[in-house]
């Protein structure tokens, strides 16, 4: 097996996201691992691929076949090691720790076959930190879904100044082999493309908020009605997480330096309030 045509994809991190990007890629034919160190993460993600298939069977979107085939392909599972040691290519989709991502990509790199190309899903931590954890820093980039991951086309792939040609290539070509649109980044750069667009809506959302000059909802309103965006950029914190929103902003900050990209604060408030969106039922908007 070479890594022009992976066969085998091991998905760290059963959360939102690791388990829709697991499950996009046992729908396009990968044999699939989607693990988590906890047994709970694991059996939460597959009850909720489970009732989202079913939804889309019910709705005719798919085929009761395919998604039968593709939880076939499916691995729910916390052995790690043993998945990783089969990987033809791994997607991170863990913690938003550097620390614990470095330690991750190392073990991977110990476990995993000579070939496997270890990509992450993060769009804070750029890959050039933790590539030089491995010895295979020629194959590590960055593989960005959006959320959700089901249905959001877009994936950016976005190497480091080592990542190979031949990886690029691979990257671009299993996101297509996905169903996605892959867009490819000719350099890191905080938050890559589509989150410098939206962090920049945002922004001026939550100060044309702080600033009284519209509630929310009105603003999401007019971003709905006046720019066809399917979802307000507040109905959107609330769907990414404002935990993660947040962790953007600093994450922003530790690489700027610049104050202007702390936290807004109203996120902090909301943040600190425990207040995340959809996941704890409350963020700008009550889920309860
Ligand atoms: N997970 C999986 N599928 C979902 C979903 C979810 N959380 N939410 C909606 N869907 C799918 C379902 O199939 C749903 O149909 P169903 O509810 O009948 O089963 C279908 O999409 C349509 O959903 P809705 O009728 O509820 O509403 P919409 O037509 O507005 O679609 C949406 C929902 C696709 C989420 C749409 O509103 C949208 O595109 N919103 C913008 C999302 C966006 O901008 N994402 C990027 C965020 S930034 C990011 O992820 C980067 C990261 O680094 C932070």
């Amino acid at each position: 097996m070479t890594t022009e045509t992976p066969k085998h994809i091991t998905v760290i991190g059963a959360g939102a996201m690791g388990s829709q990007i697991a499950m996009v890629c046992a729908l396009a034919g990968y044999d699939t691992d989607v693990v988590d160190i906890a047994q709970d993460a694991v059996d939460r993600a597959e009850t909720q691929l489970h009732e989202r298939m079913d939804r889309d069977v019910a709705k005719q979107r798919r085929t009761a076949e395919d998604v039968a085939a593709a939880f076939e392909r499916l691995t729910f599972t916390t052995d790690r090691d043993g998945c990783a040691a089969q990987a033809d290519v791994v997607i991170e989709a863990a913690v938003e720790d550097l620390g614990i991502k470095r330690k991750l990509f190392a073990e991977l790199d110990r476990i995993c076959p000579e070939h496997t190309i270890l990509v992450t899903n993060s769009s804070n931590i750029v890959s050039s930190r933790v590539a030089d954890a491995t010895g295979r820093p020629e194959k590590v980039c960055n593989f960005h879904f959006f959320n959700p991951a089901l249905v959001m086309q877009c994936v950016e792939v976005v190497p480091h100044v080592g990542t190979s040609r031949k990886t690029v290539d691979t990257a671009l070509e299993l996101a297509r082999s996905l169903g996605k649109q892959p867009v490819e980044l000719k350099k890191e750069v905080p938050g890559f493309v589509a989150n410098r667009l939206l962090g920049a809506l945002r922004t001026e959302a939550l100060k044309l908020y702080e600033d009284g000059v519209a509630d929310f909802e009105d603003i999401d309103i007019a971003a709905k009605t006046a720019l066809r965006h399917p979802m307000g950029p507040f109905e959107l914190m609330d769907l990414v997480g404002i935990d993660v929103v947040h962790l953007i902003r600093l994450a922003e900050y530790e690489q700027t330096g610049d104050p202007a990209s702390l936290p807004a604060r109203s996120i902090r408030e909301k943040y600190e309030a425990g207040e995340y969106g959809r996941k704890t039922g409350k963020g700008w908007y009550d889920y309860s």
